[in-house]
């Protein structure tokens, strides 16, 4: 079983289109599916749960569509962290949450600091994150404690030296035992890029909106028959199982 997955929740603008309802239908939508996968992981005890929610790049798209989502991670948090908090779901959320209007940054603040002693099941939700943005900030932190300690910085030249991965959005977690991504496409949009490294990649066609338990249950059964080999040869990894 897998201690962490993590999801791309690609689709529902064209399930929505399909349907000859608005792409924010989609959305709303895509939103169940949300409770759907959280009920699936507390059910699987599987401890991480992260969702790629709205990519630095989503900015792009047209701003009543972006409004709209904001609008819907507003009205989510508003709605659902009880319900969090009372099964032991622990929320974080990972991003530059600078451009988000005060409102919603202070529901986001509220919420992790409500569930922050929760420990049956770490949910993540990205937003307004990019794989990118991640690794430049830990880059910009790293420099900073360097520079709080009096390294000299500027003779760090050598790749060891460099220590980013206590300063990454995701610190607190083991990196992604897989990358869900829904929707068709075979690609990781700028998500976990660092974190990703090792993760066992899983495209489905199938739309967010309509990625249910059965779909979940498929993706880790394909999870469960990947050797996992870290660089190493298939002989060394069926010797350290002995
Ligand atoms: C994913 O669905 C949700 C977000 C990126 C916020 P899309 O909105 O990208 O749906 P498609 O890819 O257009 O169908
Ligand atoms: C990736 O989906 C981002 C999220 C699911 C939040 P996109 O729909 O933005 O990805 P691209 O543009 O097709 O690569
Ligand atoms: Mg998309």
């Amino acid at each position: 079983m897998p201690q962490h997955i993590a999801m791309i929740m690609d689709g529902n603008g064209r399930w929505a289109k399909k349907r000859h309802l608005p792409r924010v239908a989609g959305h709303a939508r895509g939103v169940k599916r949300v409770r759907d996968v959280v009920e699936f992981c507390m059910a699987r005890d599987i401890r991480y749960l992260t969702l790629f929610a709205f990519s630095t790049e989503n900015w792009k798209r047209p701003v009543d569509e972006v409004n709209h989502l904001m609008g819907l991670f507003v009205s989510a948090l508003e709605g659902e962290v009880s319900k969090l908090h009372r099964n032991g779901i622990c929320l974080r959320v990972i991003g530059d949450l600078h451009p988000f209007n005060p409102r919603l940054q202070t529901l986001i603040a509220s919420a992790e600091a409500r569930t922050a002693g929760n420990d049956r099941l770490t949910l993540t939700i990205a937003a307004n994150y990019g794989g990118q943005w991640d690794i430049k900030q830990a880059f910009g932190k790293w420099l900073k404690a360097q520079h709080a300690a009096g390294n000299p910085v500027a003779e760090a030249g050598s790749p060891e030296d460099i220590d980013l991965i206590p300063y990454l959005a995701m610190a607190y977690a083991p990196d992604p035992d897989m990358v869900i991504r829904t929707g068709g496409e075979q690609r990781i949009s700028n998500f976990l890029l660092w974190q990703s490294a090792y993760a066992e990649l899983y495209f489905t066609d199938t739309l967010w909106p309509a990625f249910d338990a059965a779909e979940m249950e498929q993706a880790l059964a394909w999870y469960a028959q990947r050797e996992r080999r870290f660089g190493q040869t298939s002989q060394q990894i069926k010797a350290l199982a002995r």
